[in-house]
């Protein structure tokens, strides 16, 4: 039998160590791909989150430092490829350490009780539109509370609505008193468009922390006023609520006939075009053609009823998704 070819015995062996090496990267590589995906089930509230937030803001900014040292003496932006490198650097692990330890050794603070009353959903689902959460803060501690309640309303992980920081203040609340207040969501943007279903509404309300202290999350900085130095303060989350609110289908009433202008009315309603948008039965016998339109931005064409260009009239990014979702949600009247 020949020394060489498929039949000599040494090659099997090198192809089976090597079958063998693949399969053990094959089946280290499903264990890793497991880990990545087990779903740790931590309580909002759970302090550890407050921790792995704030750790991965310094460690972030702590990146950020790095990947621009040099870019400050006028050294151009690093490569992406070289972001690995920056990644790796172990004292990154040693700040998460330091966080870590001062979290676990320091005593917990006493927290003040945050509770959601009523959720007032908006008429229609839009940036713009307002969510009022009613809630109560009861100061159970010992000592005066001074703070504010932030609140967002997400779905998964996507944020879709979210109040602005400081707003309500509380002030001086004293032990053993309740305070109940309203907190306004708005503002989200074009690319968090609410979908149908629930969605989650969390309060959480937050008191100045110490600038090192893990709570901190958010930092402000007020800009001076004549003769007195700049203010900073950070704040951390205390205590935390949370209820669910109903996204309802899109209609056509409530979301969509509102849409088109009096003037793409007239102007579609005219001989040989002969489309009533302001008719549920023609936007629904034509609804696809009309996705297609405002989608690519064809309809409307870009300019008001006085024939001057007009930047506004093409549909946003928001009123499309919103069309392609009362689409979907099947054409509600
Ligand atoms: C089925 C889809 C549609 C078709 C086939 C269509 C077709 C047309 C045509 C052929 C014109 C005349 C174009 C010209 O004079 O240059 C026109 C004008 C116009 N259409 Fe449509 N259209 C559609 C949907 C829409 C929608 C959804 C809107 C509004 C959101 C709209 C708003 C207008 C306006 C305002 C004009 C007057 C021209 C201008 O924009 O200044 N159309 N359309």
């Amino acid at each position: 039998m020949a020394k060489t070819g498929p039949t000599d015995p040494k090659i099997p062996r090198a192809a089976a160590r090597k079958r063998a090496a693949t399969r053990d990267r094959r089946s280290r590589r499903p264990r890793a791909h497991e880990a990545a995906h087990v779903r740790v089930r931590l309580p909002p509230h759970h302090p550890l989150r407050a921790l792995v937030e704030r750790a991965s803001r310094v460690w972030g900014a702590h990146l950020l430092d790095l990947i621009l040292a040099d870019t400050a003496r006028g050294a151009p932006l690093p490569q992406p490829h070289a972001f690995a490198d920056f990644l790796q650097d172990a004292d990154l692990a040693d700040q998460v350490l330091q966080l870590w330890q001062k979290f676990r050794y320091e005593p917990a603070p006493q927290i003040v009780e945050l509770k959601v009353i009523s959720i007032e959903p908006p008429p229609m689902w839009r940036s713009g539109q307002t969510v009022r959460v009613n809630f109560l803060l009861r100061n159970t501690t010992s000592q005066p509370t001074s703070g504010f309640v932030h609140g967002t309303i997400a779905q998964g992980v996507k944020t879709v609505v979210t109040s602005g920081w400081l707003q309500p203040g509380v002030t001086a609340l004293q032990p053993g008193l309740e305070w109940s207040g309203v907190v306004q969501l708005r503002g989200w943007s074009v690319f968090s468009v609410a979908a149908r279903g629930g969605a989650d509404v969390n309060l959480a309300y937050y008191v100045q922390v110490d600038d090192d202290d893990p709570r901190g999350e958010i930092s402000f900085v007020w800009p001076p006023f004549p003769g007195q130095p700049e203010r900073h303060a950070t704040y951390g989350p205390v205590s935390y609520a949370y209820d669910s609110v109903d996204v309802p289908p899109r209609r056509f009433a409530v979301d969509i006939r509102s849409l088109f202008r009096d003037y793409d009315v007239r102007e579609m309603n005219k001989p040989g075009r002969e489309i009533d948008l302001s008719s549920y039965a023609d936007v629904k016998k034509y609804a696809s053609d009309i996705y297609k339109t405002v989608n690519d931005g064809s309809m409307p064409c870009g300019y008001d009823e006085h024939g001057n260009l007009d930047p506004s009239a093409r549909w946003s990014a928001e009123w499309v998704t919103i069309f392609k979702q009362w689409m979907d949600d099947g054409m509600l009247a």
